[in-house]
């Protein structure tokens, strides 16, 4: 089976590198890649792909690569989900199927994509925008029939558990952010992990999967950690406490409230007590009460195999 990637960055050279690993059980080639600044690789027959100049169009590179499912790991953009919006309808448009792994078009147009997909017979995943490759959308999906939710919290932001990390061994938040970006974790605009947008589009992502929200990041009541420095949290460990960037969703009277926080947790609180770039995340239920699911020092690899097991999942079902 063909696939066509949008974006070429760690994510998807980690997707690239996995799919090699895996070809003997998995015989998937990427026939395309589409980038911003490194113009755009198509693959001829029994040779390597070839980056030449940049596509003129996503219609024209999605044409030319004739794959079967088209990959959309561009970017995030918080405020409004493009171009990665216009990718995936582009794709959809010429029959594609679609994973992505930017939450930026769950967060802003999950509905309309959902129901473009299902008018035109056609799988649309997305389970690596929240949680990497842990099962979430996918758990909910395919395990738990007939419940419906009511309400979430998670500690989902990586890049700020490393943050947080350096600034009690008293770094800046700046050196957080370096090392958070040369493990491949960050945003490409890391001010989005640090001002809370990337928790917010998680947030709007969840609540509008599992909760039928249709709500934006800018539904999300948001705070990121920016205020922080190595003396406060000196202090708050001196007391047991840890700051940590959580999620939190709930059914109210007056409809589904969303908010992201530093908050101040005791250091043995669930949402505080994984480790490292380790994500939390308990969903509340009616009928199953609150469940969880944790994912233990995920990195790209992680992303990566999110978007496989939607690719595996997609050539099952074809
Ligand atoms: N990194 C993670 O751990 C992680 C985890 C979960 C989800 N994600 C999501 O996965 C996506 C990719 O993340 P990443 O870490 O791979 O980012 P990245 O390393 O910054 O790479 C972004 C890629 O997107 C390309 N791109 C940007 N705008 C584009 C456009 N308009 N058209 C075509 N290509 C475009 C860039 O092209 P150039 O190379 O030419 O600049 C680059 O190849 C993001 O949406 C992110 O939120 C990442």
């Amino acid at each position: 089976m063909k696939v066509a990637l949008i974006g070429n960055g760690n994510v998807g050279k980690a997707f690239a590198r996995l799919l090699e690993s895996q070809r003997s059980r998995y015989p998937f080639r990427i026939s395309g890649i589409h980038t911003l600044n490194h113009g755009t690789a198509y693959k001829p027959p029994d040779k390597p792909l070839e980056f030449g100049p940049r596509a003129e169009s996503i219609e024209e590179f999605i044409a030319k690569c004739r794959a079967e499912v088209v990959i959309e790991i561009t970017s995030l953009d918080p405020t409004a989900g493009e171009p990665a919006i216009s990718h995936i309808r582009a794709a959809f448009a010429q029959g594609k199927h679609v994973i992505t792994a930017n939450k930026g078009p769950i967060a802003h147009a999950y509905r309309a994509l959902k129901a473009e997909a299902t008018a035109r017979q056609l799988m649309f995943r997305y389970e690596s925008t929240v949680m990497d490759g842990a099962p979430v959308f996918n758990m909910v999906a395919n395990t738990l029939p007939g419940v419906k939710i009511t309400g979430f919290c998670g500690a989902l932001n990586s890049t700020t558990k490393v943050v947080i990390e350096e600034l009690k061994k008293g770094h800046t938040i700046e050196d957080g952010v370096r090392l958070a970006q040369q493990m491949g974790i960050a945003e490409t605009d890391a001010s989005y992990d640090i001002d809370g947008w990337d928790s917010a589009a998680k947030t709007a992502a969840l609540a509008n999967v599992l909760m039928d929200a249709n709500v934006t990041p800018q539904d999300v009541d948001r705070r990121g950690i920016g205020q922080l420095t190595p003396e406060k949290v000196a202090d708050m460990v001196s007391k047991g406490k840890t700051p940590v960037l959580v999620s939190r969703a709930r059914t109210t009277a007056e409809g589904i409230r969303l908010r992201v926080r530093s908050e101040v947790l005791d250091q043995t609180d669930l949402l505080a007590s994984v480790h490292g770039t380790s994500n939390v995340l308990m969903i509340d239920t009616d009928l199953m009460g609150t469940i969880g699911t944790v994912s233990i020092t995920p990195g790209v690899e992680q992303t990566a195999y999110g978007l496989f097991s939607d690719l595996v999942d997609i050539a099952k079902n074809l």
